[in-house]
């Protein structure tokens, strides 16, 4: 079974604010984006990584993460692009030219540095599995309003049957080159594959894959570390 983790890398953490692309950041001296990758090839199953990273910053990047590979497997760094749908494209095309026998890809943000290796497993394996599109999801705590360009509420979706996703999500490679191909508009690869008419199906996410996005968001994660949480 060919996986091949494709981790876009190349975003510039601008709502982080730290002066540095957001995947060089690091919690604890060591960057997210190492903590990420460490994840994908703790989880078993992943060989391959490709990540995009930010287009000054591919030589670093190679450096802080080739050590994390194991026997037999290995990093892969390119330039990422403008948004992050071209960065998991060309990483996509990346390791469909490069990677034989790549038949199954993970799409994982290197802003989710704790990500626990069973997530990827549950992913890999439901995709293994026959399913072309596997996401982590998690139930949604708060109550969440749809508004109008007011603010006023226009609707309150059922909560049961909202979730808040996360990353890895798994495909069948085919099918994401053909959601990228496609030239459709979405804020996640799932919902790319999605527009295609591909289901998609669920597994549980875990709370320690949350996505640093904000300088609170870093907070957390260094607690987390601390207390000995992730
Ligand atoms: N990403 C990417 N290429 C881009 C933009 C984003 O590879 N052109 C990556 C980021 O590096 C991150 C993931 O996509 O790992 C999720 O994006 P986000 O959390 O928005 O990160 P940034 O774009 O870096 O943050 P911001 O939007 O605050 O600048
Ligand atoms: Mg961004």
């Amino acid at each position: 079974m060919g996986v091949v983790a494709l981790v876009p890398a190349a975003g510039r953490g601008e709502r982080l604010g730290y002066g540095m692309p957001k995947a060089l950041v690091p919690v604890d001296g060591v960057p997210l984006l190492v903590r990420a990758v460490r994840g994908l090839f703790q989880a078993g199953c992943v060989r391959h990584v490709v990540i995009a990273a930010p287009p000054s910053d591919v030589d670093i990047v190679n450096t802080v993460t080739a050590p994390s590979a194991p026997a037999g497997g290995a990093v892969h760094v390119l330039a990422g692009g403008a948004e992050r749908s071209d960065s998991v494209r060309l990483a996509l095309e990346y390791a469909l030219r490069e990677l034989p026998g790549t038949t199954i890809v993970l799409v994982h943000d290197a802003a989710r540095p704790f990500t626990p290796p069973s997530v990827v497993n549950a992913v890999v394996d439901a995709v293994a599995a026959g399913h072309p599109a596997v996401i982590p999801v998690l139930p949604v705590a708060d109550t969440i309003k749809e508004v109008d360009a007011a603010g006023t509420v226009v609707a309150t979706p059922d909560r049961a049957t909202l979730r808040v996703v996360q990353t890895p999500q798994g495909f069948d490679a085919r099918v994401l080159l053909r959601a990228h191909e496609a030239g459709l508009h979405a804020t996640d690869d799932a919902g790319l594959v999605e527009r295609l008419g591909v289901r998609v199906a669920t597994v549980p996410g875990h709370q320690n894959a949350m996505k640093i996005t904000t300088p609170f968001d870093l907070a957390v994660a260094e607690a987390l570390l601390a207390g000995g949480k992730a």
